[in-house]
């Protein structure tokens, strides 16, 4: 994205989706959706940049500092963009920008304007309209502008979020390809393992395999070796994975915005330990029954309670649990299997990692029920932290951290597994692990 001409959708797409959004707007609002700006890394070196998923879903505009704005005209609805100009001097330092004139050629939009003369022209539109319609906390300035105008002020999100929430075939192709790409790069890193590997040595094979595909993570890469595997967001990555431990890599990549996220954990000599094995099977069938459970018409919080109620019996059946099924889960799905599986079962999966459009429909809604097109990660895992004092482990699974994590698409015909070419049976796995160790 950013190369003149060269979106990752048909201009049809995006116009489809302006018009799906812009016409569920009253017809004297002002639209206004900022992209974000560029943060500063330290002194004067920024991260790298990456576009607002709003900006990418409605035009596909990869750069910094931009307005898409939306209006009424003689009424139908037209779309613009406020750009950073042309500015050969900035150009040399910080690389090529499209421009006004590049903007109104090759990008879904009817007119486009300086960002220099945004206040100039979006108060002359506040003038026109009744209304605006917004997404506040990205652009400072036009979050004052707004304040200023006293109209009535909306969230676009509740309109863009339904929106989003359901992936066009064109997405799913993109999606797909991320997640074919991030399965890859775990079987790679599978293959390459070994005893005392370093876990930046793992996050090293993925993340290079993404960078050669013109790719790159779509969120900090999990390697967590023991112990390591059993803090949820671990991603210090540092330290070399012992002789009979466990990995875990929770690592997914980014192609034209749209993520993957795939989770696969794996014994770094080749073989489960009857221990590993017993738990690591558990989790698989959590996620097993928890995918089941991805048709259409289900609601959001069925595959959590498929994956609970597997956990849940299992820790029972392991010894882990000492009371029945129904005091394990808890009234609300909060009883003491909550020890061992703190996170939900799974996220909506698009332009964000942690997709819009998950769990309710607006913020006190009903709970949002699954449709064809709407894809989601499916990660139930199970977690026996050697550090904890709070709780009582065996020994014997003392240090294990498994999670598996595939990536869904719901469909009319039933759940579709966009990660499937990523193994996860044990027997897969051990003929894999070092199979490209001399
Ligand atoms: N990688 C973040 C997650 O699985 O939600
Ligand atoms: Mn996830
Ligand atoms: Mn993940």
């Amino acid at each position: 994205m950013g190369v003149i001409g060269d979106l990752p959708f048909s201009m049809e797409e995006y116009r489809l989706r302006q018009d799906r959004f812009l016409s569920q707007n009253k017809e004297d609002t002002l639209v206004l959706i900022p992209t974000n700006s560029v943060q500063t890394r330290s002194n004067d070196t920024s991260y790298p940049f990456r576009a607002n998923s709003y900006m990418l879903y409605l035009c596909g505009w990869s750069e910094p500092e931009a307005i898409f704005m939306g209006f009424q005209d003689s009424g139908s609805w037209k779309s613009c963009l406020f750009v950073r100009p042309r500015d050969t001097r900035a150009e040399i330092w910080e690389g090529r920008r499209v421009g006004i004139e590049g903007a109104l050629e090759y990008w879904p939009i009817d007119e486009a304007y300086s960002i220099d003369d945004m206040d100039k022209i979006i108060q002359n539109k506040i003038s026109n309209s009744n209304s605006i319609s917004t997404i506040e906390g990205f652009n400072k300035e036009l979050d004052i502008l707004i304040k200023k105008s006293n109209l009535e002020i909306f969230d676009a999100r509740d309109i863009l979020d339904d929106l989003r929430v359901i992936k066009s075939e064109e997405e799913i192709k993109i999606m797909h390809d991320a997640a074919i790409l991030a399965s890859n790069a775990h079987i790679e890193a599978i293959k390459k393992t070994y005893p005392e590997i370093g876990e930046w040595e793992i996050q090293s094979v993925i993340e290079s395999h993404f960078s050669a595909n013109q790719s790159c993570p779509s969120y900090s890469s999990i390697v967590g070796g023991g112990d390591n595997a059993t803090i949820l967001h671990y991603n210090s990555n540092n330290m070399k994975i012992s002789d009979g431990d466990l990995v875990l890599v929770d690592a997914g990549c980014e192609i034209s915005g749209y993520a993957s996220d795939i989770t696969r954990t794996w014994p770094v000599n080749g073989k489960f330990s009857d221990a590993q094995k017993e738990i690591y099977n558990l989790v698989l069938d959590a996620e097993k029954a928890a995918i089941e459970a991805c048709v259409v018409g289900s609601t959001w919080s069925s595959m959590h309670h498929a994956s609970s109620k597997v956990l849940a019996k299992g820790l029972i059946d392991l010894g882990i649990l000492e009371c029945n099924l129904a005091e394990a889960l808890g009234e609300n799905f909060d009883g003491p299997y909550r020890n061992f599986f703190m996170h939900g079962t799974g996220h909506m999966l698009g332009l964000d990692v942690h997709d819009v459009g998950g769990g309710r429909q607006g913020d006190k809604g009903p709970e949002r029920l699954l449709s064809p097109g709407m894809v989601l990660t499916i990660e139930p895992g199970l977690y026996f932290a050697g550090w904890r004092s709070d709780i009582e482990i065996p020994e014997k699974y003392s240090g294990i951290g498994i999670r598996i994590e595939d990536d869904v698409l719901v469909t009319d015909e039933g759940p579709v597994i966009l990660t499937s070419s990523c193994p996860k049976e044990i027997s897969e796995i051990e003929s894999l692990v070092g199979e490209m160790i001399e």
